[in-house]
């Protein structure tokens, strides 16, 4: 298939300055050359012109001018990209941008599927946000919970229902965010749910349960959903996280059923990245997305790829 990428140098979705530098990164590490060699017809589009200054905002949403005029910015690019029919993979920049990208997408897939891979829901609201941090609620966001300056973008809301949602690797909810899951019935595969009944399964679970009823299926990363033993280089690392061998099984799956029509990839700070080994995780779940044969495949395997 056809790929734009859209690189978000965003870092005011939260505090620590650096996941702004994560697009530069991963095109650093050999991303564009990698995926070329799978696929021709793979374009960088370099990356949006975006506001980096900081205090636009109130406590509850840190920075929300900004954050909220990124996000538009973002949205029609990635609607732009689908409507030439390619598939829209946006570089992070922290999570607030997977409100752009949900909103563009969403206007293309009227019934659109979310993945959310990550070590946290980001289904924070003003009201139950610990942090102020934009990158924690991208996901009420989307569900039309929170404020009109994001919930409205693309002039409509909201971009997803609940029942459209699959986390995968979570284990840290806040105690407002999990009121939220449970209201909304929101379906949840923890980190633990992983380890103990396998990856296979988590993957074949998601995808019947979306394909049900969803026109596309849009797959946002957050690189801490990994372990922080194998991918570090990110700003709000959690302890137990998916290992890194079931990350790359995860995606070779969703990319051997050919379901996924957008994807984020989100919170790398190449700050925090000691030896690179973040931005090349990255770099290699990328390349498997889009049909790289990994090494570690045994001719015996029962699964699809
Ligand atoms: N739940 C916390 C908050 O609302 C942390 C969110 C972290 N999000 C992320 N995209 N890394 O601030
Ligand atoms: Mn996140
Ligand atoms: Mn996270
Ligand atoms: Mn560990």
């Amino acid at each position: 298939k056809s790929v734009s990428v859209i690189g978000m140098p965003m870092w005011l979705g939260q505090t620590r300055y650096g996941t702004n530098l994560g697009p530069e990164a991963l095109r650093r590490a050999g991303m564009m050359n990698r995926l070329q060699a799978l696929n021709p017809d793979i374009i960088d589009l370099g990356d949006l012109t975006l506001s980096q200054t900081t205090g636009q905002g109130t406590p509850s949403l840190k920075n929300l001018k900004q954050v909220a005029a990124a996000n538009v910015k973002l949205s029609e690019k990635v609607a732009a990209v689908i409507a030439e029919g390619r598939f829209p993979l946006v570089l992070g920049g922290d999570h607030s941008i997977a409100v752009g990208s949900i909103a563009g997408a969403a206007k293309h897939y009227s019934r659109m599927g979310v993945i959310w891979f990550d070590a946290h829901a980001d289904i924070n609201t003003p009201e139950t946000t610990p942090s102020g941090n934009i990158h924690g609620m991208p996901l009420a966001v989307s569900l039309g919970l929170g404020h009109p300056a994001l919930t409205r973008i693309g002039g409509y809301q909201p971009k997803i229902q609940p029942e459209q949602v699959v986390f995968i690797g979570v284990r840290d909810i806040d105690p407002g965010e999990q009121d939220l899951i449970r209201e909304k019935q929101i379906k949840v595969f923890t980190a633990e749910d992983v380890a103990r009944r396998g990856i296979e399964q988590v993957i074949e679970e998601t995808l019947a349960y979306l394909s049900r009823q969803c026109d596309g299926i849009h797959l946002s990363f957050d690189m801490d959903g990994i372990d922080p033993c194998q991918a570090p280089g990110v700003g709000t690392p959690v302890d137990n996280g998916v290992s890194l061998e079931d990350s790359r099984k995860a995606i070779r799956l969703l990319a051997a059923s050919n379901r996924i029509t957008s994807c984020d990839i989100v919170e790398v700070n190449p700050l925090f990245d000691k030896e690179q080994t973040t931005v090349l995780v990255a770099v290699e779940l990328i390349a498997l997305l889009f049909g790289e044969a990994g090494a570690d495949i045994s001719p015996g395997d029962k699964t699809v790829w």
